[in-house]
């Protein structure tokens, strides 16, 4: 099973859209994929679920919130096994024998934030609690109801609070999807320096607090920098976009041969609602389900194991 987040601090970049799609291609692929709403905006939830449905069937007791609180000891402790559900729309419309679940979000998710920034005072108390939390998720996933599937997705929150941070702690690979301008390009090169000082401190914890969990080194890799809402002309990137996804590129860090064009008209309008784009059967721009096929393929190619060096 692999973990992999979709991340970047940058709000509004694509990285709920791109999560979306990603996972129910892979679905349609035959994988059992596993998608969890980190965000407190829960808009992967809502892509997925009405709000109605969401309030009347979810909201109180079947989101990761709950998962954090019993964490916290602020309820009684349940498995992530437990919070998976199945969106009837998006299964309806996969082809083979794959499969799309998720484990949903809630605006309380927030709270986790606040209650640890404010819970404990600094020193050796605040630090044993911050490496339990960062290192939570990665342990809540080791969980045989979930041994099944090919794929988890993280949707992450454009932050880097600790519920982010344990997604990452929690992950193999990150995929950071990206506009093409100045604010993003800058983002990308601060978060991933900010990764690697997260997983050097978590891993240097993991030796001081031996007794709260067993040592594992975590050393999650980019699994690559998607370009979203790219404008084109004749084709092609607009030269403005271009030339920001050469900078990224210069960065070293592999950024996928395909991006995902804007199209207000297919993203922006949610209809129908809990199936997306990739999977709808007549849509008005075709190109659109094809780059996202290709990302996906792109994507794929990126989770192979590395071939060991002779
Ligand atoms: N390729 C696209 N073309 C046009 N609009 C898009 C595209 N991708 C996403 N959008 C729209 O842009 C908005 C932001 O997208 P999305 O919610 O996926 O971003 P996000 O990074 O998850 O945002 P947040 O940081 O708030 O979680 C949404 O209204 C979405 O429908
Ligand atoms: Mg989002």
């Amino acid at each position: 099973m692999y973990v992999v987040s979709v991340i970047n601090y940058k709000g509004g970049v694509g990285k709920t859209t791109l999560t979306a799609n990603l996972g129910a291609e892979l679905a349609n692929r035959g994988m059992k994929v596993l998608l969890i709403d980190l965000d407190p905006q829960t808009s992967l939830t809502f892509s997925f679920y009405e709000p109605d449905d969401w309030r009347e069937r979810l909201r109180d007791g079947r989101t990761v919130k709950r998962w954090y609180d019993g964490l916290r000891g602020d309820e009684a402790p349940v498995t992530l096994g437990e919070l998976v559900v199945s969106p009837g729309p998006a299964n309806a419309h996969l082809k083979g024998a794959g499969r799309i679940d998720l484990i949903a979000s809630h605006l309380g998710l927030t709270d986790i934030d606040l209650a640890l920034a404010r819970g404990v005072a600094d020193g050796d108390e605040y630090d044993a609690e911050l490496f339990r939390v960062r290192g939570s998720l990665a342990e809540g996933l080791h969980d045989d109801a979930l041994d099944s599937y090919d794929l988890v997705l993280i949707d992450c929150a454009p932050n880097f609070g600790v519920v982010t941070q344990s997604a990452i702690i929690a992950s193999d690979h990150l995929l950071i999807p990206a506009k093409a301008d100045y604010l993003s390009t800058l983002g990308i090169d601060y978060l991933h320096g900010n990764v690697r000082e997260l997983c050097r401190q978590y891993n240097a914890d993991s030796r001081r607090f031996a007794t709260i969990r067993r040592h594992h080194k975590v050393a999650p890799g980019v699994a690559g920098v998607v370009f979203t809402m790219i404008q084109l002309m004749a084709q092609r990137p607009i030269a403005a976009h271009q030339g920001f996804m050469d900078q990224v590129r210069a960065l070293g860090l592999p950024v996928l041969p395909t991006a995902l064009r804007e199209n207000v008209t297919l993203f922006a309008t949610n209809t129908p609602r809990g199936v997306p784009v990739v999977l709808r059967d007549r849509i008005t721009t075709p190109a659109v389900r094809e780059e996202l096929q290709q990302i996906t393929t792109e994507f794929l190619a990126h989770l192979q194991p590395e071939p060991v060096a002779a």
